[in-house]
């Protein structure tokens, strides 16, 4: 594995050796067994939207892993008064020895990587969020023991989020359902490959996604950048809301996981987030495990 750029670059066996190490890191984490991996080694973390888990999961992340953490917001680099991404890539490839960037354009992501010489992890782009689908993968094979055959629903807006889950879920042999209004659908070309998959459907009604399911996921109807559409977007997603009702559709203790921020009342009632809170927050710490265990194969796999 080069680089993190998004989920379909990961093969089967990539992502099972992500989510194995990410077990053992998290295991090694709770007994106190230190796990150096990245002595030595800096990490520049480039933000061009806000973020909670990702900033602090990635900081924390690299100085347990020894390393050293660099938090580069776009606000201060010279990127964000328009020096071209090409050139940043090749400056900053001099220094650290690995970057994360979270931006808008997928494509911002790709070119980091292909001008830059050090392995570059995509912190989520409007395209996709391939850092949290890992850790969602690793929650609930936590749950059950396997993934393989297990049904995973989405419900709500086709965002980055939806794009991720879908390709995630089918690459570990997952059952996958999402419902999206007609007009919020996940990208085209992700909903073309995975409709070749007797194991992917795609419907307008969330009932019928749900049906089933072992896991429910939903994200905000609103993503970032996206805010001045609010108020359109509340109406076009009247009726997907994650309730009791939808739940009752889904198979009898089946977990929901939610990326976070969680807006209550829209895409999820209070009631059903807060039955759901342990796993949802157990979903948010595994970033931090999920994360390491991706930053320290990139190590291993292009030393
Ligand atoms: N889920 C997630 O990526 O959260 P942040 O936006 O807080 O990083
Ligand atoms: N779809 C959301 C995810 C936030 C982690 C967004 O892009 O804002």
């Amino acid at each position: 594995m080069k680089n993190l750029l998004k989920l379909q670059d990961m093969s089967t066996e990539e992502i099972t050796a992500v989510l194995d190490l990410a077990d053992q890191l998290k295991y090694e984490r709770k007994h106190n067994i230190p796990h150096p991996h990245l002595a030595g080694k800096s990490v520049g973390l480039i933000f061009q939207k806000s973020s909670t888990r990702t900033r602090v999961s990635f900081e924390t992340g690299v100085y347990q892993l020894g390393g050293q953490p660099l938090f580069l917001s776009s606000r201060d680099l010279q990127i964000g008064r328009g020096e071209p991404v090409q050139d940043t890539a090749r400056v900053l490839s001099r220094y650290l020895n690995m970057i994360m960037i979270r931006t808008y354009e997928q494509k911002e992501v790709e070119d980091l990587a292909k001008y830059g010489s050090i392995p570059v992890i995509n912190g989520l782009t409007d395209y996709c969020h391939p850092c949290q689908v890992l850790a969602d993968l690793m929650t609930i094979r936590e749950k059950y023991g396997v993934l393989d055959g297990l049904k995973m629903t989405y419900i709500g807006d086709g965002d980055n989020m939806a794009n991720s889950l879908i390709v995630g879920g089918l690459r570990m042999g997952m059952k996958v359902a999402v419902a999206t209004p007609e007009a919020y659908r996940p990208d085209p070309e992700i909903l073309k490959w995975a409709s070749q998959n007797k194991d992917f459907t795609f419907t307008n009604d969330p009932k019928e996604a749900a049906a089933d399911a072992d896991a429910v996921f939903t994200d905000t109807w609103v993503s970032m950048g996206m805010e001045e559409q609010k108020e359109k977007r509340v109406r076009d997603f009247a009726g997907y809301t994650v309730d009791d009702e939808l739940m009752g559709l889904a198979k009898p203790g089946a977990m929901v996981l939610h990326c976070l921020p969680a807006y209550r009342g829209y895409e999820i009632t209070e009631k059903v987030f807060e039955d759901h809170a342990d796993e949802i927050f157990e979903e948010a710490e595994n970033r931090l495990h999920a994360q390491k265990a991706v930053m320290v194969k990139l190590m291993r796999d292009n030393a």
